[in-house]
């Protein structure tokens, strides 16, 4: 059994330094072995442009925001998965997310389907989801509006997945209600961690949805927390009964897919 916890904040946009101590302090009062953080969670969200993301954005690994997950992972004893804005070669600039296993930075996700405004903010990842072994079992990254394509979550699922950890900042009101449905066709477990409160730039206001969520393998909601407060929800589960992909004596979830029969699926 692991304990999972989804850490739901409010960051100060622009405040980077304020927002990794009180992301330390919201970690460090809860025990778990899997912590999720938000998307951005260093930075905020609603940047205005990508002048604006770069003057934030910071390298994989050596940022402020990757070196405090790799810290906070080693005095926690614990996987910490975060979301920051990254800097990279050739001015590329990324909505991305690190995992770091009990000191160690281990991998980094950039996401690949980009929301709304991020297109004029962010470049897409180029690369495919991915799952990453790690001390408390498989682990596969997303974030936020990756959820919306389901075949992110079944890629991951394909690729060994056990826990998706998702680092959101979810305005939409649909999510919540769609992971029981990623978890059920996949049968893995996610921790959904998004954010409080709202920001606003340049006539653009856009307030973020809260209750963060712990799905189990077959849809039930582990956890979930207010729509109101910074907050860590918890629950405890076994990773290894999502390798489990038997849903009838008859029914296996993955070997009983049609790939020759999904045609555009492969375009
Ligand atoms: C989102 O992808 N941040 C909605």
């Amino acid at each position: 059994m692991i304990r999972a916890a989804a850490v739901q904040t409010q960051p100060i946009f622009g405040d980077v330094a304020a927002n990794l101590e009180r992301t330390r302090q919201l970690v460090l009062s809860e025990r778990a072995d899997l912590y999720v953080l938000p998307e951005l969670f260093s930075t905020g969200y609603l940047f205005r442009d990508r002048e604006e993301t770069a003057s934030l954005a910071e390298d994989y690994p050596s940022g402020d925001a990757c070196r405090f997950l790799a810290e906070l992972s080693d005095t926690a004893g614990a996987v910490v998965v975060g979301g920051f804005a990254e800097k990279a070669s050739g001015g590329r600039l990324y909505n991305s997310a690190a995992l770091a296993d009990r000191g160690e930075l281990l991998s980094l996700y950039r996401k690949i389907h980009l929301f709304d405004r991020e297109k004029a903010c962010f470049d897409a990842g180029e690369r495919a989801p991915h799952v990453v072994a790690t001390s408390i079992g498989r682990v596969g990254m997303m974030i936020c509006f990756d959820w919306i394509f389901p075949e992110t979550a079944r890629c991951l699922a394909l690729a060994g997945a056990q826990i998706l950890a998702h680092a959101t900042n979810l305005v939409l009101p649909y999510c919540q209600n769609a992971m029981p449905t990623r978890c059920i066709e996949n049968r893995v477990f996610a921790v959904t961690a998004n954010r409080i409160g709202e920001e606003a730039r340049d006539g653009t206001r856009l307030a973020f949805t809260g209750w963060s969520q712990i799905t189990g393998h077959t849809g039930e909601r582990l956890a979930q927390a207010s729509a109101e407060s910074e907050e860590v929800i918890c629950a405890e589960f076994d990773p290894a009964l999502a390798d489990d992909k038997q849903v009838t004596p008859e029914n296996h979830l993955f070997r009983d897919r049609r790939p020759g029969l999904y045609g555009e699926m492969w375009r």
